[in-house]
């Protein structure tokens, strides 16, 4: 028989992960909401909600990023085999590359579009000259990019839940807020 061993992300991981978790979700949730009143103003504040939750993310998800680069996730739980480490690592990559790139081309194309960033109220001036077709496109590029979100999100959801309630392996364990034994390689 093999031991257990505890191997759980660290405090400051754990919190970063839930909290930029949860405001990308709901940035998500709110961008999606932002078309159904019909009064323009309301529209605007629901915008402006959006934009401010995405710089939220953009910064803390910077800090989130430059932390995994000092601290190094624990090892993956003994169970998981080659084929299970490169596709947790590769989506993960791809969630922080989201992170990241999703509010720069969403505050960019405000930007270039000569208007101001919101948040929470403050009003950041553009430092940049206004340019109308690139500020477009961007903002386009900001749209599209709603897909690979839609489906990294789901996917990353979903693995956990297969590995909690299929697999059993412990490894949502790993981020919750507490001490937790996760399975090792006797699973
Ligand atoms: C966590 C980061 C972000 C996520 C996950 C995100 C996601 C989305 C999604 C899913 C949409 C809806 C796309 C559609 O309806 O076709 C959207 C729209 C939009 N986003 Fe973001 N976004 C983020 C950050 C930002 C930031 C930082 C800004 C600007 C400062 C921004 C500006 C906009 C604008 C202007 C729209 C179009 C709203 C409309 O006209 O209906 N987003 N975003
Ligand atoms: C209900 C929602 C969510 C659940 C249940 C969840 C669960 C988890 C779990 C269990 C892990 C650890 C995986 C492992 O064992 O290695 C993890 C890692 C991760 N999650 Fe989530 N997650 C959620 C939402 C999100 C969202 C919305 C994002 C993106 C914004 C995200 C980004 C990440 C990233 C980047 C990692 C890798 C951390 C690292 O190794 O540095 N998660 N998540």
């Amino acid at each position: 028989m093999t031991d257990s061993v505890s191997s759980v992300y660290d405090p400051i991981q754990r919190a970063l992960h839930w909290i930029v978790g949860l405001l990308f979700l709901t940035a998500i949730v709110v961008a999606l909401v932002d078309d159904l009143p019909g009064d323009r103003a309301v529209h605007i504040q629901i915008v402006n909600f959006h934009k401010s939750l995405g710089l939220t993310v953009l910064a803390l998800g910077i800090v989130r990023l430059a932390y995994r680069f000092v601290k190094a996730p624990p090892d993956y739980p003994a169970s998981f085999d080659r084929r299970a480490r490169l596709a947790a690592s590769t989506s993960h990559w791809l969630l922080y590359a989201l992170i990241v790139i999703v509010p720069v081309t969403g505050g960019l194309a405000t930007l270039l579009l000569g208007r101001p960033l919101p948040w929470f109220g403050l009003s950041i001036p553009s430092p940049l000259a206004a340019d109308e077709a690139l500020g477009k496109l961007i903002g386009k590029t900001h749209k599209l990019l709603a897909y690979p979100v839609y489906i990294a999100v789901v996917a990353h959801i979903g693995a956990t839940f297969w590995h909690e309630f299929v697999k059993k392996d412990g490894s949502l364990a790993r981020m919750l807020p507490r001490r937790a034994k996760v399975a090792s390689a006797a699973e």
